[in-house]
């Protein structure tokens, strides 16, 4: 039996649905019996846990094969590397505590980096509390950045303009979220190999072939506009965003952009499945927020 949580989110939801669909017991974790609904009447069973509490999240874990684990975005926490610290605190204990063989955590690419890359530091930290544990063997699961990243980004195509803060060729490292949940299946299945293994995923995206993507989808292929990304703080700040969250997000494209943040060599490496394009038909046929992102 495999434990998914995150599973009304992006990664989650498809860990879980792969895992049942190929006849694997599955336990998701829901911070509400409700948001387990759909998946209990697929057979799985459902555990109501929130993240932070290590008593609950070590009764999810009890009797699994694996679990999978990640870090909720939260623009709310005050300090979101504290708040990540109790969360990965309680990941820790409740993987002893049950004797958990397999953990599998969303980390990002550039974790191997302490420091310069944004909101990473956060699962840079979360593979050095995961590592070294007693019982428990820890998989790295290091994903590009997520093409779903581009929803935030939609807003002004009603101008007809795609604003981003990368250089029009960059070709950023990228991943689909539904390839990242599908590899989280692969990985629980496969087991543990040595602990703190890395695998990562992801293809380079540059935001022209976005915007040629855009085109072929809508009809009109929008006018791109690399803005610097010594303005990106500034831009976030004035579309609500907390300041110190729009200063990790600078700091984290400006990563990018100078290489700090990369794939490491020698890591087992997957390439992306899903296509930018894929993505975006998807975001395309919903309702779109009017505000420019990334
Ligand atoms: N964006 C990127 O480019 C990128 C790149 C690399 C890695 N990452 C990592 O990916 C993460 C996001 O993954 P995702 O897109 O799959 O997440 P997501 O779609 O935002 O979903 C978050 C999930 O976590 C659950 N959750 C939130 N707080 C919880 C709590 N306290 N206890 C229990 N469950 C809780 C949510 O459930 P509810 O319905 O209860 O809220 C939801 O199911 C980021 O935080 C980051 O660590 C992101």
């Amino acid at each position: 039996m495999y434990v998914i949580s995150g599973v009304t989110g992006h990664t989650g939801k498809v860990a879980a649905e792969t895992l049942l669909s190929r006849g694997e017991s599955v336990r998701v974790v829901v911070r509400d019996a409700a948001q387990g609904a759909a998946f209990a009447a697929r057979g799985a069973e459902v555990a109501v846990a929130d993240l932070g509490d290590a008593d609950a999240l070590a009764r999810a874990f009890a009797g699994a094969k694996g679990a999978y684990v990640l870090l909720p975005p939260n623009l709310a926490a005050p300090d979101v590397f504290a708040w990540q610290a109790g969360l990965l605190a309680a990941f820790r204990s409740a993987a002893e505590a049950a004797a958990l063989p397999h953990l599998v955590f969303l980390s990002s690419i550039g974790a191997s980096q302490p420091s310069g890359t944004g909101p990473i530091v956060g699962v840079h930290r979360g593979e050095q509390v995961l590592r070294g544990l007693s019982r428990t063997r820890a998989t790295f699961l290091r994903p590009g950045y997520f093409h779903e990243n581009v929803a935030g980004s939609l807003g002004t195509l009603a101008e007809g303009k795609f604003v981003t803060f990368f250089p029009p060729d960059f070709p950023l490292p990228s991943a689909a979220t539904r390839d990242i949940g599908a590899l989280v299946a692969t990985l629980l299945l496969e087991g543990p190999t040595e602990d703190g293994a890395v695998v990562e995923l992801g293809s380079p995206v540059t935001p022209n072939e976005t915007a040629d993507a855009i085109g072929r989808i809508t009809g009109r292929r929008p006018a791109l506009v690399a803005l610097p990304a010594t303005e990106q703080a500034a831009t976030l700040r004035g579309l609500g965003v907390p300041p110190p969250v729009a200063a990790l997000f600078q700091e984290m494209t400006t990563a990018f952009i100078d290489g700090h943040i990369a794939w490491e060599p020698g890591r087992r490496h997957v390439a992306s499945q899903t296509s930018i394009e894929e993505v975006l038909r998807g975001l395309l046929s919903q309702p779109r927020p009017s505000q420019a992102q990334s």
